[in-house]
């Protein structure tokens, strides 16, 4: 060990001890009658997003009842963890505590497995993980090999390092010499929605889509317009969120028109969508109070030379779709060609949200008004 304060090796999340009671001087674990948000000692947690998320992420976690000491997306917690998991706008949630070893080898002490065996167990208790890996920089090492088959001996988990449940993440301490143990609280990340029964090409991360609803703004009054709709994302993710007026999403293909309509029949809500080109709707001008559009990116979707006509005409066709006081916001990656065609019509007004990274790309999202 190295010099460093004498210990007893105990998990120590970032040098609090490892349990913290519900607080209003209950005692750990207790529950009062008839609250749904059981307490329980409170466990550390930190949540994973999307780069350019963070602060989506940081306002719904705001929303959380007694979850307290937020510090960035880290954050203590007494309730039931299965609250944690409806978490809209991050890719995962961790449980997370720390031992205060110089290196990765200090977890292999019997101490120590013991401690890690009792805290994987209670993540597992909750999420029903079947089987687990391990995800840290040099996970190939003897030493990653050995945590691993200790880990499985100890859990009765089968180690499967491509697709366990069970994601245990290692990493140095933020704020210590210690080293830090993460662990997915679901056996899927959360942006895997429940709902997603059909997938296509192109398909929006269900974190971006929440992120540009909130950032949009949701009015019980709005009538919403989903151009270009793929497999319905923008739309259940909407529908989940609470009351509209009226919503609709169109594609030009049927495929995705079918995809979109399984989406929202395993969410559970009845939406409308119809094969129709969005740059020809033949609907009443000014219909809508809020369009939300992930345009074709160009790549997987369209190409760059296709997208050079579309764009301009689908900004012309939301123009007069879009009501006087309405709101156009726009998700797509084809960021020099969109702003460059804004400039050129002189129609819209706006900024742009945020800008996010998601496997590879860095897509941004802009809210518009008609000038
Ligand atoms: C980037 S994808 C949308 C992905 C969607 N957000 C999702 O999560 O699956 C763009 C979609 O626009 C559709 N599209 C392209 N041109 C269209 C048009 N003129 N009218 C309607 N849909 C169109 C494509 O078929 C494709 O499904």
């Amino acid at each position: 060990m190295p010099s460093r304060p004498p210990r007893s090796d105990r998990p120590r999340p970032s040098g609090r001890p490892a349990e913290r009671s519900g607080g209003h001087g209950k005692r750990p674990g207790h529950k009062t009658q008839g609250d749904h948000r059981a307490r329980q000692p409170a466990r550390e947690y930190v949540l994973d997003v999307l780069p350019g998320l963070e602060h989506v992420a940081a306002t719904e976690l705001g929303t959380v009842p007694l979850a307290r000491d937020i510090r960035g997306l880290r954050f203590w917690y007494p309730g039931d963890p299965e609250r944690l998991t409806r978490l809209r706008s991050a890719v995962a949630v961790y449980r997370i505590e720390t031992w205060d070893v110089p290196r990765p080898r200090g977890l292999l002490g019997n101490q120590q497995l013991g401690e890690l065996a009792a805290y994987l167990r209670e993540v597992v208790s909750v999420g029903g993980h079947t089987s687990f890996r391990l995800g840290a920089a040099g996970k190939e090492s003897a030493v990653m090999q050995r945590l691993a088959e200790e880990v499985q001996t100890l859990l009765n988990l089968p180690h499967q390092p491509e697709d366990g449940e069970l994601l245990i993440r290692l990493r140095p301490q933020e704020d210590g010499p210690g080293w830090e143990v993460l662990a997915r609280v679901t056996p899927r990340p959360l942006s895997a929605r429940a709902w997603r029964v059909c997938n296509r090409e192109g398909g929006l991360n269900a974190t971006i889509a929440y992120a540009t609803h909130k950032l949009a703004g949701q009015r019980d009054i709005d009538r919403i317009f989903n151009p270009m709709s793929g497999s319905g994302t923008l739309l259940v993710e909407r529908a989940l969120l609470g009351p509209y007026d009226a919503m609709v999403g169109v594609d030009i293909e049927q495929g995705a028109v079918d995809c979109a309509r399984a989406n929202l029949q395993a969410a559970r809500r009845d939406v409308e969508v119809a094969r129709v080109d969005a740059l020809h709707t033949g609907l009443p001008a000014r219909s809508f109070d809020l369009i939300v559009a992930d345009l074709p990116w160009g790549d997987a979707i369209g190409s760059h030379a296709s997208n050079e006509v579309l764009y301009p005409e689908f900004l012309t066709e939301m123009h007069r779709l879009t009501s006087r006081q309405g709101r156009l916001a726009v998700i797509t990656h084809e960021i020099k060609l969109f702003e460059r065609v804004l400039r050129e019509q002189h129609k819209w007004e706006g900024r742009e949200l945020l800008q996010v990274y998601s496997g590879g790309h860095h897509p941004k999202v802009y809210l518009l008004s008609r000038r």
